[in-house]
Protein backbone atom coordinates (compact mmCIF):
# COMPACT_ATOMS: atom_id res chain seq x y z
CA UNK A 1 0.00 0.00 0.00
CA UNK A 2 1.29 3.25 -1.40
CA UNK A 3 -2.02 5.58 0.24
CA UNK A 4 -0.12 7.10 2.73
CA UNK A 5 2.48 8.35 0.69
CA UNK A 6 2.51 11.72 -0.92
CA UNK A 7 1.02 11.85 -4.46
CA UNK A 8 3.37 12.34 -7.02
CA UNK A 9 1.42 11.95 -9.99
CA UNK A 10 -2.10 12.18 -11.11
CA UNK A 11 -4.28 11.56 -13.75
CA UNK A 12 -7.42 13.41 -14.89
CA UNK A 13 -9.73 10.89 -17.12
CA UNK A 14 -11.97 13.46 -19.33
CA UNK A 15 -9.91 16.59 -21.07
CA UNK A 16 -13.15 18.70 -21.12
CA UNK A 17 -14.67 21.91 -19.42
CA UNK A 18 -14.41 20.61 -16.15
CA UNK A 19 -10.98 18.42 -16.55
CA UNK A 20 -8.96 21.01 -18.44
CA UNK A 21 -9.07 23.83 -16.36
CA UNK A 22 -9.47 22.22 -12.90
CA UNK A 23 -6.31 20.34 -13.93
CA UNK A 24 -4.30 23.61 -15.10
CA UNK A 25 -5.06 25.08 -11.94
CA UNK A 26 -3.76 21.95 -9.34
CA UNK A 27 -0.55 22.02 -12.21
CA UNK A 28 0.04 25.58 -11.75
CA UNK A 29 -0.11 25.84 -8.22
CA UNK A 30 1.59 22.26 -7.27
CA UNK A 31 4.45 22.50 -9.43
CA UNK A 32 6.28 19.29 -8.19
CA UNK A 33 2.87 17.57 -9.18
CA UNK A 34 3.03 15.49 -12.67
CA UNK A 35 -0.62 16.32 -13.84
CA UNK A 36 -1.50 14.15 -17.30
CA UNK A 37 -5.03 15.30 -18.76
CA UNK A 38 -6.10 12.10 -20.88
CA UNK A 39 -9.02 11.73 -23.25
CA UNK A 40 -10.73 9.89 -26.16
CA UNK A 41 -11.18 12.34 -28.56
CA UNK A 42 -7.98 13.20 -30.22
CA UNK A 43 -8.86 16.40 -31.67
CA UNK A 44 -9.94 18.07 -28.01
CA UNK A 45 -6.44 16.57 -26.96
CA UNK A 46 -4.52 18.20 -29.68
CA UNK A 47 -6.66 21.60 -29.50
CA UNK A 48 -4.99 21.84 -25.59
CA UNK A 49 -1.88 21.29 -26.69
CA UNK A 50 -1.87 23.89 -29.57
CA UNK A 51 0.79 26.11 -29.21
CA UNK A 52 -1.36 29.07 -30.24
CA UNK A 53 -3.55 29.29 -27.02
CA UNK A 54 -6.15 30.73 -28.14
CA UNK A 55 -7.64 27.68 -29.88
CA UNK A 56 -7.88 26.13 -26.28
CA UNK A 57 -11.03 23.72 -26.95
CA UNK A 58 -12.68 25.82 -23.87
CA UNK A 59 -12.99 29.09 -23.28
CA UNK A 60 -12.10 30.69 -20.38
CA UNK A 61 -10.94 34.03 -18.82
CA UNK A 62 -7.62 33.71 -17.66
CA UNK A 63 -7.10 29.65 -19.22
CA UNK A 64 -4.59 30.72 -21.45
CA UNK A 65 -2.43 31.82 -18.38
CA UNK A 66 -2.66 29.38 -16.41
CA UNK A 67 -1.82 26.32 -19.24
CA UNK A 68 0.60 28.30 -20.57
CA UNK A 69 2.85 28.78 -17.19
CA UNK A 70 2.28 24.72 -16.83
CA UNK A 71 1.77 23.02 -19.30
CA UNK A 72 5.30 20.83 -21.19
CA UNK A 73 6.86 21.55 -17.38
CA UNK A 74 4.00 19.20 -15.27
CA UNK A 75 0.87 19.43 -17.07
CA UNK A 76 0.47 17.47 -20.39
CA UNK A 77 -2.61 16.11 -22.35
CA UNK A 78 -2.50 12.83 -23.94
CA UNK A 79 -4.59 10.29 -25.30
CA UNK A 80 -2.18 7.76 -23.72
CA UNK A 81 -5.13 6.60 -20.93
CA UNK A 82 -3.39 3.45 -20.10
CA UNK A 83 -0.04 4.74 -19.65
CA UNK A 84 -1.40 7.66 -17.86
CA UNK A 85 -3.72 5.45 -15.17
CA UNK A 86 -1.04 2.61 -14.96
CA UNK A 87 1.82 5.87 -13.65
CA UNK A 88 -0.35 7.43 -11.74
CA UNK A 89 -0.84 7.86 -7.63
CA UNK A 90 -4.50 9.26 -7.94
CA UNK A 91 -6.67 9.04 -11.08
CA UNK A 92 -9.18 11.58 -11.20
CA UNK A 93 -12.90 10.42 -13.19
CA UNK A 94 -13.81 13.74 -15.03
CA UNK A 95 -16.21 12.66 -17.76
CA UNK A 96 -19.42 13.63 -18.64
CA UNK A 97 -22.81 12.47 -17.09
CA UNK A 98 -25.42 13.64 -19.27
CA UNK A 99 -28.95 12.54 -18.97
CA UNK A 100 -30.03 9.20 -20.38
CA UNK A 101 -31.75 9.55 -23.55
CA UNK A 102 -33.07 6.28 -24.02
CA UNK A 103 -34.03 3.27 -21.52
CA UNK A 104 -34.60 3.05 -18.21
CA UNK A 105 -34.52 6.65 -16.51
CA UNK A 106 -34.48 8.53 -20.05
CA UNK A 107 -35.16 12.17 -19.47
CA UNK A 108 -33.81 11.95 -15.98
CA UNK A 109 -31.45 9.52 -14.60
CA UNK A 110 -27.87 10.17 -15.48
CA UNK A 111 -26.07 8.06 -18.02
CA UNK A 112 -23.18 6.17 -16.28
CA UNK A 113 -22.01 4.67 -18.90
CA UNK A 114 -18.60 6.73 -19.55
CA UNK A 115 -18.08 6.83 -15.56
CA UNK A 116 -18.18 2.91 -15.41
CA UNK A 117 -16.12 2.65 -18.57
CA UNK A 118 -13.69 4.58 -16.43
CA UNK A 119 -13.90 2.49 -13.58
CA UNK A 120 -13.58 -0.32 -15.62
CA UNK A 121 -9.99 0.96 -17.21
CA UNK A 122 -8.70 1.98 -14.21
CA UNK A 123 -9.41 -1.58 -12.73
CA UNK A 124 -7.37 -2.75 -15.62
CA UNK A 125 -4.41 -0.22 -16.03
CA UNK A 126 -3.83 0.95 -12.69
CA UNK A 127 -0.31 -0.30 -10.66
CA UNK A 128 0.03 -0.41 -6.78
CA UNK A 129 -2.42 1.44 -4.50
CA UNK A 130 -4.12 4.07 -6.67
CA UNK A 131 -6.78 6.67 -5.02
CA UNK A 132 -9.75 6.97 -7.46
CA UNK A 133 -11.42 10.56 -7.41
CA UNK A 134 -14.62 11.03 -8.59
CA UNK A 135 -14.66 14.25 -9.78
CA UNK A 136 -17.98 14.26 -12.62
CA UNK A 137 -21.38 15.31 -11.15
CA UNK A 138 -23.06 11.77 -10.17
CA UNK A 139 -26.09 10.51 -8.34
CA UNK A 140 -25.70 9.29 -5.03
CA UNK A 141 -24.35 6.22 -4.43
CA UNK A 142 -22.72 5.64 -7.58
CA UNK A 143 -19.35 5.33 -5.34
CA UNK A 144 -20.82 1.74 -4.65
CA UNK A 145 -20.57 0.72 -7.88
CA UNK A 146 -16.91 2.20 -8.73
CA UNK A 147 -15.84 0.40 -5.93
CA UNK A 148 -17.36 -2.61 -6.45
CA UNK A 149 -15.97 -2.33 -10.20
CA UNK A 150 -12.08 -1.78 -8.44
CA UNK A 151 -12.77 -4.42 -5.89
CA UNK A 152 -13.62 -6.63 -8.34
CA UNK A 153 -9.91 -6.17 -9.92
CA UNK A 154 -8.07 -6.27 -6.43
CA UNK A 155 -9.51 -9.88 -5.74
CA UNK A 156 -8.17 -10.66 -9.45
CA UNK A 157 -6.39 -13.96 -9.75
CA UNK A 158 -3.28 -12.76 -12.29
CA UNK A 159 -1.20 -12.30 -8.98
CA UNK A 160 -1.00 -8.16 -9.10
CA UNK A 161 -1.09 -6.87 -5.65
CA UNK A 162 -3.92 -3.47 -6.57
CA UNK A 163 -5.42 -1.60 -4.30
CA UNK A 164 -8.08 1.22 -4.56
CA UNK A 165 -9.91 4.12 -2.48
CA UNK A 166 -12.38 6.04 -3.45
CA UNK A 167 -13.45 9.44 -3.10
CA UNK A 168 -15.86 12.23 -4.06
CA UNK A 169 -14.94 15.10 -5.13
CA UNK A 170 -17.74 17.37 -6.83
CA UNK A 171 -16.77 20.23 -8.86
CA UNK A 172 -18.24 23.52 -8.13
CA UNK A 173 -17.24 25.93 -10.94
CA UNK A 174 -19.09 27.93 -12.84
CA UNK A 175 -18.22 28.86 -16.84
CA UNK A 176 -17.01 31.81 -17.37
CA UNK A 177 -15.68 32.29 -13.99
CA UNK A 178 -13.94 28.98 -13.84
CA UNK A 179 -10.41 30.35 -13.47
CA UNK A 180 -11.33 32.25 -10.32
CA UNK A 181 -13.36 29.65 -9.00
CA UNK A 182 -10.52 27.29 -8.71
CA UNK A 183 -8.04 29.57 -7.51
CA UNK A 184 -10.41 30.31 -4.49
CA UNK A 185 -13.04 28.20 -3.91
CA UNK A 186 -15.69 29.05 -1.62
CA UNK A 187 -15.46 25.14 0.23
CA UNK A 188 -13.60 21.93 -1.47
CA UNK A 189 -15.91 19.06 -0.60
CA UNK A 190 -14.15 15.51 -0.23
CA UNK A 191 -16.01 12.37 0.64
CA UNK A 192 -14.78 9.23 1.46
CA UNK A 193 -14.07 6.46 4.20
CA UNK A 194 -10.42 6.16 4.24
CA UNK A 195 -8.93 9.19 5.89
CA UNK A 196 -5.50 8.75 4.28
CA UNK A 197 -6.98 8.73 0.98
CA UNK A 198 -8.85 11.61 2.24
CA UNK A 199 -5.72 13.44 3.98
CA UNK A 200 -4.05 12.96 0.46
CA UNK A 201 -6.60 14.74 -1.44
CA UNK A 202 -6.33 17.90 1.18
CA UNK A 203 -2.35 17.91 0.71
CA UNK A 204 -3.05 18.70 -2.77
CA UNK A 205 -5.94 21.42 -2.37
CA UNK A 206 -3.71 22.37 0.78
CA UNK A 207 -1.23 24.11 -1.56
CA UNK A 208 -3.78 27.26 -2.19
CA UNK A 209 -6.66 26.68 -0.01
CA UNK A 210 -7.51 27.76 3.31
CA UNK A 211 -7.70 24.73 5.57
CA UNK A 212 -11.02 25.64 6.94
CA UNK A 213 -12.63 25.32 3.19
CA UNK A 214 -11.45 22.05 2.66
CA UNK A 215 -14.86 20.39 4.17
CA UNK A 216 -14.60 16.23 4.57
CA UNK A 217 -18.05 14.13 4.74
CA UNK A 218 -18.88 10.69 3.93
CA UNK A 219 -19.26 9.40 0.43
CA UNK A 220 -22.88 9.74 -0.13
CA UNK A 221 -23.26 13.33 1.95
CA UNK A 222 -20.37 14.78 -0.66
CA UNK A 223 -21.87 12.95 -4.44
CA UNK A 224 -25.77 14.52 -2.63
CA UNK A 225 -24.10 17.56 -1.82
CA UNK A 226 -23.34 18.33 -5.37
CA UNK A 227 -26.95 18.14 -6.99
CA UNK A 228 -28.48 19.49 -3.95
CA UNK A 229 -26.25 23.25 -4.47
CA UNK A 230 -27.67 23.03 -8.33
CA UNK A 231 -30.85 22.34 -6.78
CA UNK A 232 -31.11 25.23 -4.90
CA UNK A 233 -29.59 28.12 -7.10
CA UNK A 234 -31.86 26.79 -10.20
CA UNK A 235 -34.51 27.27 -7.35
CA UNK A 236 -33.35 30.63 -6.79
CA UNK A 237 -33.50 31.47 -10.43
CA UNK A 238 -37.22 29.63 -11.17
CA UNK A 239 -38.39 31.80 -8.15
CA UNK A 240 -37.17 35.23 -9.40
CA UNK A 241 -37.97 34.63 -12.85
CA UNK A 242 -41.65 33.68 -11.79
CA UNK A 243 -41.73 37.13 -9.58
CA UNK A 244 -40.89 38.57 -13.19
CA UNK A 245 -43.85 37.31 -14.97
CA UNK A 246 -45.42 38.97 -11.91
CA UNK A 247 -43.94 41.95 -11.89
CA UNK A 248 -45.05 42.18 -15.70
CA UNK A 249 -48.52 42.08 -15.08
CA UNK A 250 -48.61 44.22 -11.77
CA UNK A 251 -46.47 47.17 -12.60
CA UNK A 252 -43.40 45.81 -9.96
CA UNK A 253 -39.94 46.05 -11.58
CA UNK A 254 -38.91 42.43 -10.50
CA UNK A 255 -35.07 44.54 -10.56
CA UNK A 256 -36.45 46.66 -7.69
CA UNK A 257 -37.89 43.33 -5.62
CA UNK A 258 -34.82 41.39 -6.10
CA UNK A 259 -32.72 44.07 -4.23
CA UNK A 260 -35.09 44.55 -1.80
CA UNK A 261 -35.51 40.99 -0.83
CA UNK A 262 -31.33 40.34 -1.81
CA UNK A 263 -30.71 42.71 1.06
CA UNK A 264 -32.56 40.61 4.05
CA UNK A 265 -29.18 38.40 4.89
CA UNK A 266 -30.98 35.33 5.31
CA UNK A 267 -31.83 35.76 1.29
CA UNK A 268 -28.82 37.18 -0.17
CA UNK A 269 -28.41 38.84 -3.17
CA UNK A 270 -26.90 36.16 -5.66
CA UNK A 271 -28.58 34.34 -8.23
CA UNK A 272 -31.52 36.35 -7.71
CA UNK A 273 -31.22 37.91 -11.60
CA UNK A 274 -34.18 37.42 -13.72
CA UNK A 275 -33.94 36.15 -17.33
CA UNK A 276 -34.26 33.97 -20.23
CA UNK A 277 -34.39 30.99 -17.85
CA UNK A 278 -31.15 28.76 -16.72
CA UNK A 279 -29.07 26.89 -19.23
CA UNK A 280 -25.91 25.38 -19.47
CA UNK A 281 -24.73 21.48 -18.68
CA UNK A 282 -25.50 21.17 -15.22
CA UNK A 283 -28.81 22.61 -13.36
CA UNK A 284 -31.27 20.76 -15.71
CA UNK A 285 -29.03 17.69 -15.47
CA UNK A 286 -28.54 17.47 -11.80
CA UNK A 287 -31.92 18.65 -10.95
CA UNK A 288 -33.11 15.66 -13.10
CA UNK A 289 -31.35 13.75 -11.97
CA UNK A 290 -32.40 14.24 -8.17
CA UNK A 291 -35.91 13.67 -9.42
CA UNK A 292 -35.03 10.30 -10.92
CA UNK A 293 -33.63 9.75 -7.46
CA UNK A 294 -36.51 10.57 -5.24
CA UNK A 295 -38.92 9.01 -7.22
CA UNK A 296 -36.57 5.62 -7.09
CA UNK A 297 -36.40 5.97 -3.21
CA UNK A 298 -40.20 6.26 -3.19
CA UNK A 299 -40.60 10.35 -2.77
CA UNK A 300 -42.65 11.25 -5.22
CA UNK A 301 -43.65 14.80 -3.33
CA UNK A 302 -40.50 15.55 -2.97
CA UNK A 303 -39.60 14.26 -6.57
CA UNK A 304 -42.55 16.64 -8.04
CA UNK A 305 -40.96 19.56 -5.94
CA UNK A 306 -37.73 19.56 -7.64
CA UNK A 307 -39.19 19.27 -11.28
CA UNK A 308 -41.53 21.64 -11.09
CA UNK A 309 -38.43 23.74 -11.05
CA UNK A 310 -37.32 22.73 -14.51
CA UNK A 311 -41.05 22.92 -16.09
CA UNK A 312 -41.26 26.75 -14.93
CA UNK A 313 -37.96 27.68 -16.42
CA UNK A 314 -39.19 25.77 -19.46
CA UNK A 315 -42.36 27.67 -19.53
CA UNK A 316 -39.92 30.87 -19.08
CA UNK A 317 -38.56 30.18 -22.41
CA UNK A 318 -41.71 29.73 -24.59
CA UNK A 319 -43.13 32.45 -22.21
CA UNK A 320 -40.05 34.71 -23.63
CA UNK A 321 -40.53 33.50 -27.27
CA UNK A 322 -44.65 34.10 -27.28
CA UNK A 323 -44.39 37.26 -25.76
CA UNK A 324 -41.94 38.38 -29.15
CA UNK A 325 -44.51 36.83 -31.27
CA UNK A 326 -47.56 38.77 -29.68
CA UNK A 327 -45.98 42.32 -29.50
CA UNK A 328 -44.70 41.86 -33.73
CA UNK A 329 -48.58 41.85 -34.42
CA UNK A 330 -49.17 38.22 -33.62
CA UNK A 331 -46.57 37.07 -36.87
CA UNK A 332 -43.12 36.90 -37.06
CA UNK A 333 -43.62 35.30 -40.20
CA UNK A 334 -41.04 36.10 -42.74
CA UNK A 335 -40.00 38.75 -40.10
CA UNK A 336 -35.79 39.52 -39.71
CA UNK A 337 -35.30 39.45 -36.34
CA UNK A 338 -32.06 39.86 -34.46
CA UNK A 339 -30.50 37.76 -31.63
CA UNK A 340 -27.82 38.93 -29.61
CA UNK A 341 -26.25 36.38 -27.43
CA UNK A 342 -26.32 32.75 -28.01
CA UNK A 343 -24.21 31.44 -25.27
CA UNK A 344 -25.68 30.33 -21.80
CA UNK A 345 -24.02 32.57 -20.33
CA UNK A 346 -21.59 35.23 -21.10
CA UNK A 347 -17.71 34.68 -20.93
CA UNK A 348 -18.13 31.20 -22.02
CA UNK A 349 -18.86 29.55 -25.62
CA UNK A 350 -20.52 26.84 -24.26
CA UNK A 351 -24.27 26.89 -25.40
CA UNK A 352 -25.34 23.64 -23.59
CA UNK A 353 -29.03 23.93 -22.64
CA UNK A 354 -28.69 27.72 -23.59
CA UNK A 355 -31.64 29.63 -23.58
CA UNK A 356 -31.50 31.10 -27.00
CA UNK A 357 -31.81 27.31 -28.68
CA UNK A 358 -35.61 27.02 -27.03
CA UNK A 359 -36.52 30.43 -28.20
CA UNK A 360 -35.15 30.49 -31.11
CA UNK A 361 -36.59 26.91 -32.48
CA UNK A 362 -39.67 28.91 -31.35
CA UNK A 363 -39.25 31.59 -33.34
CA UNK A 364 -38.07 29.70 -36.31
CA UNK A 365 -41.42 27.51 -35.77
CA UNK A 366 -43.27 30.55 -36.11
CA UNK A 367 -41.40 30.99 -39.67
CA UNK A 368 -39.10 33.45 -38.50
CA UNK A 369 -35.51 34.79 -39.90
CA UNK A 370 -33.09 34.81 -37.50
CA UNK A 371 -29.54 36.93 -37.53
CA UNK A 372 -27.90 35.12 -34.60
CA UNK A 373 -24.91 36.90 -33.24
CA UNK A 374 -22.63 35.77 -30.45
CA UNK A 375 -19.13 37.17 -29.88
CA UNK A 376 -17.74 33.26 -28.92
CA UNK A 377 -20.23 30.73 -30.27
CA UNK A 378 -19.24 29.23 -34.09
CA UNK A 379 -21.82 28.99 -36.35
CA UNK A 380 -21.30 25.45 -36.90
CA UNK A 381 -21.90 24.62 -32.69
CA UNK A 382 -25.77 27.00 -33.77
CA UNK A 383 -26.40 24.81 -36.66
CA UNK A 384 -26.09 21.52 -34.51
CA UNK A 385 -28.17 23.04 -31.81
CA UNK A 386 -30.72 24.37 -33.58
CA UNK A 387 -30.92 21.15 -36.40
CA UNK A 388 -30.93 23.37 -39.21
CA UNK A 389 -27.89 24.29 -41.45
CA UNK A 390 -27.32 27.73 -41.54
CA UNK A 391 -28.59 30.15 -44.54
CA UNK A 392 -26.91 32.76 -46.54
CA UNK A 393 -28.16 36.35 -44.93
CA UNK A 394 -31.26 37.61 -47.46
CA UNK A 395 -30.30 41.11 -49.67
CA UNK A 396 -31.26 44.07 -46.93
CA UNK A 397 -33.12 45.81 -49.48
CA UNK A 398 -34.82 42.65 -51.09
CA UNK A 399 -37.66 43.04 -48.72
CA UNK A 400 -40.21 39.71 -47.60
CA UNK A 401 -39.45 37.60 -50.27
CA UNK A 402 -41.92 34.91 -51.51
CA UNK A 403 -39.44 31.87 -49.61
CA UNK A 404 -39.65 33.88 -46.86
CA UNK A 405 -43.84 34.59 -46.74
CA UNK A 406 -44.22 30.90 -47.03
CA UNK A 407 -43.66 29.88 -43.71
CA UNK A 408 -39.85 28.49 -44.08
CA UNK A 409 -37.75 29.65 -40.46
CA UNK A 410 -34.42 30.56 -41.63
CA UNK A 411 -31.26 31.65 -39.55
CA UNK A 412 -28.19 33.08 -40.62
CA UNK A 413 -24.85 33.97 -38.48
CA UNK A 414 -23.43 37.47 -37.95
CA UNK A 415 -20.81 38.55 -37.60
CA UNK A 416 -20.90 42.36 -36.21
CA UNK A 417 -24.25 43.55 -34.20
CA UNK A 418 -24.71 46.39 -36.66
CA UNK A 419 -25.54 43.53 -39.90
CA UNK A 420 -27.17 41.76 -37.45
CA UNK A 421 -29.59 44.18 -36.91
CA UNK A 422 -29.87 45.84 -40.72
CA UNK A 423 -33.62 46.19 -41.83
CA UNK A 424 -34.87 43.73 -38.49
CA UNK A 425 -38.41 44.42 -36.99
CA UNK A 426 -36.59 43.16 -33.88
CA UNK A 427 -33.78 42.87 -31.56
CA UNK A 428 -33.72 40.01 -29.29
CA UNK A 429 -31.10 39.85 -26.39
CA UNK A 430 -30.43 36.72 -24.41
CA UNK A 431 -26.91 36.34 -23.43
CA UNK A 432 -25.73 39.12 -21.14
CA UNK A 433 -22.10 39.73 -22.78
CA UNK A 434 -20.43 42.99 -21.49
CA UNK A 435 -20.42 44.09 -24.89
CA UNK A 436 -23.69 44.81 -25.64
CA UNK A 437 -24.21 46.90 -22.27
CA UNK A 438 -22.33 49.57 -24.79
CA UNK A 439 -23.94 49.30 -27.42
CA UNK A 440 -25.31 52.99 -29.57
CA UNK A 441 -28.39 52.57 -29.94
CA UNK A 442 -28.97 56.22 -31.17
CA UNK A 443 -26.60 54.86 -34.01
CA UNK A 444 -27.96 51.48 -34.43
CA UNK A 445 -32.00 51.92 -34.10
CA UNK A 446 -32.51 53.57 -37.61
CA UNK A 447 -31.07 50.54 -39.28
CA UNK A 448 -34.17 48.74 -38.10
CA UNK A 449 -36.91 48.28 -39.63
CA UNK A 450 -40.10 50.51 -38.24
CA UNK A 451 -41.49 50.07 -35.95
CA UNK A 452 -39.24 48.40 -33.74
CA UNK A 453 -38.67 46.89 -30.71
CA UNK A 454 -35.54 45.76 -28.04
CA UNK A 455 -36.91 43.00 -26.08
CA UNK A 456 -33.87 42.91 -23.46
CA UNK A 457 -34.19 39.43 -21.82
CA UNK A 458 -30.91 39.93 -19.49
CA UNK A 459 -31.83 43.61 -18.56
CA UNK A 460 -28.21 44.65 -19.76
CA UNK A 461 -29.71 48.19 -21.91
CA UNK A 462 -30.32 51.60 -20.77
CA UNK A 463 -33.88 52.01 -21.05
CA UNK A 464 -33.89 55.94 -21.51
CA UNK A 465 -31.35 55.35 -24.08
CA UNK A 466 -33.05 52.86 -25.96
CA UNK A 467 -36.53 54.33 -25.95
CA UNK A 468 -35.07 58.04 -27.05
CA UNK A 469 -33.66 56.58 -30.17
CA UNK A 470 -37.50 56.00 -30.83
CA UNK A 471 -37.47 51.51 -30.04
CA UNK A 472 -40.28 50.26 -28.53
CA UNK A 473 -38.65 48.27 -25.43
CA UNK A 474 -39.82 45.34 -23.19
CA UNK A 475 -37.69 43.88 -20.53
CA UNK A 476 -38.12 41.24 -18.22
CA UNK A 477 -39.82 41.40 -15.27
CA UNK A 478 -40.68 45.16 -15.74
CA UNK A 479 -44.41 46.13 -14.99
CA UNK A 480 -45.98 49.29 -17.03
CA UNK A 481 -46.98 51.67 -13.76
P1 LIG B 1 -17.30 17.52 -21.20
O1 LIG B 1 -18.30 16.83 -22.05
O2 LIG B 1 -16.85 18.91 -21.54
O3 LIG B 1 -15.97 16.64 -21.07
C1 LIG B 1 -15.97 15.29 -20.81
C2 LIG B 1 -14.80 14.65 -21.59
O4 LIG B 1 -14.68 13.29 -21.18
C3 LIG B 1 -15.01 14.62 -23.09
O5 LIG B 1 -13.94 15.31 -23.72
C4 LIG B 1 -15.01 13.11 -23.45
O6 LIG B 1 -14.39 12.83 -24.68
C5 LIG B 1 -14.22 12.53 -22.30
N1 LIG B 1 -14.46 11.10 -22.07
C6 LIG B 1 -15.64 10.45 -21.93
N2 LIG B 1 -15.45 9.14 -21.68
C7 LIG B 1 -14.10 8.93 -21.66
C8 LIG B 1 -13.28 7.80 -21.41
N3 LIG B 1 -13.81 6.61 -21.14
N4 LIG B 1 -11.94 7.95 -21.48
C9 LIG B 1 -11.39 9.16 -21.74
N5 LIG B 1 -12.13 10.30 -21.96
C10 LIG B 1 -13.47 10.17 -21.91
O7 LIG B 1 -17.91 17.49 -19.71
P2 LIG B 1 -17.67 18.55 -18.53
O8 LIG B 1 -18.53 19.75 -18.73
O9 LIG B 1 -16.22 18.71 -18.31
O10 LIG B 1 -18.32 17.76 -17.30
C11 LIG B 1 -17.68 16.66 -16.72
C12 LIG B 1 -18.39 16.32 -15.43
O11 LIG B 1 -18.28 17.44 -14.51
C13 LIG B 1 -19.88 16.06 -15.57
O12 LIG B 1 -20.27 15.08 -14.66
C14 LIG B 1 -20.52 17.40 -15.18
O13 LIG B 1 -21.82 17.24 -14.66
C15 LIG B 1 -19.58 17.87 -14.09
N6 LIG B 1 -19.52 19.33 -13.89
C16 LIG B 1 -19.53 20.16 -14.96
C17 LIG B 1 -19.43 21.54 -14.76
C18 LIG B 1 -19.43 22.50 -15.91
O14 LIG B 1 -19.50 23.69 -15.66
N7 LIG B 1 -19.34 22.06 -17.15
C19 LIG B 1 -19.31 22.05 -13.47
C20 LIG B 1 -19.28 21.15 -12.40
C21 LIG B 1 -19.39 19.79 -12.63
C1 LIG C 1 -23.51 26.04 -12.32
C2 LIG C 1 -23.17 26.25 -10.84
O1 LIG C 1 -23.20 27.65 -10.55
C3 LIG C 1 -21.79 25.67 -10.52
O2 LIG C 1 -21.54 25.78 -9.12
C4 LIG C 1 -21.77 24.21 -10.94
O3 LIG C 1 -20.50 23.65 -10.70
C5 LIG C 1 -22.13 24.03 -12.40
O4 LIG C 1 -23.41 24.66 -12.64
P1 LIG C 1 -22.84 27.22 -14.59
O5 LIG C 1 -23.99 26.47 -15.15
O6 LIG C 1 -21.53 27.15 -15.28
O7 LIG C 1 -22.55 26.78 -13.07
O8 LIG C 1 -23.20 28.78 -14.50
P2 LIG C 1 -24.14 29.64 -13.53
O9 LIG C 1 -23.45 30.93 -13.29
O10 LIG C 1 -24.59 28.91 -12.35
O11 LIG C 1 -25.38 29.96 -14.47
C6 LIG C 1 -26.30 28.97 -14.87
C7 LIG C 1 -27.45 29.60 -15.63
O12 LIG C 1 -28.26 30.39 -14.76
C8 LIG C 1 -27.00 30.54 -16.75
O13 LIG C 1 -27.84 30.37 -17.87
C9 LIG C 1 -27.19 31.92 -16.15
O14 LIG C 1 -27.40 32.92 -17.11
C10 LIG C 1 -28.43 31.69 -15.30
N1 LIG C 1 -28.57 32.64 -14.19
C11 LIG C 1 -27.62 32.69 -13.20
C12 LIG C 1 -29.69 33.47 -14.14
O15 LIG C 1 -30.55 33.43 -15.02
N2 LIG C 1 -29.83 34.33 -13.07
C13 LIG C 1 -28.90 34.41 -12.06
O16 LIG C 1 -29.11 35.20 -11.13
C14 LIG C 1 -27.76 33.55 -12.12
Amino acid sequence: MKSAAPIRSICCIGAGYVGGPTMAVIADRCPDLQVTVVDINQDRIDAWNDSDLSKLPVYEPGLDAVVGRARGRNLHFSTGVDEAIASADMVFISVNTPTKTRGLGAGQASDLRWVEACARQVAKSAVGHTIVVEKSTLPVRTAEAVKAILSAAEHSLDGSQRSFSVLSNPEFLAEGTAISDLESPDRVLIGGEHPEAIESLASIYGHWVAHERILRTNLWSSELSKLTANAFLAQRISSINSVAALCEATGADVREVARAIGTDSRIGPKFLQAGPGFGGSCFQKDILNLVYLCRHFGLPDVADYWESVVQLNTWQQHRIARMVVKKLFGTVTGKRLAILGFAFKADTNDTREAPAIRIAKDLLEEGAQLAIHDPKVDSEQIARDLQLPASTAPAVDSGPTRAALSGEGTWWPSDDVASALREADAVIILTEWNQYRDLDWSVLAPLMRQPAWLFDARSVVNPSEVRAAGLNFWRVGEGQS
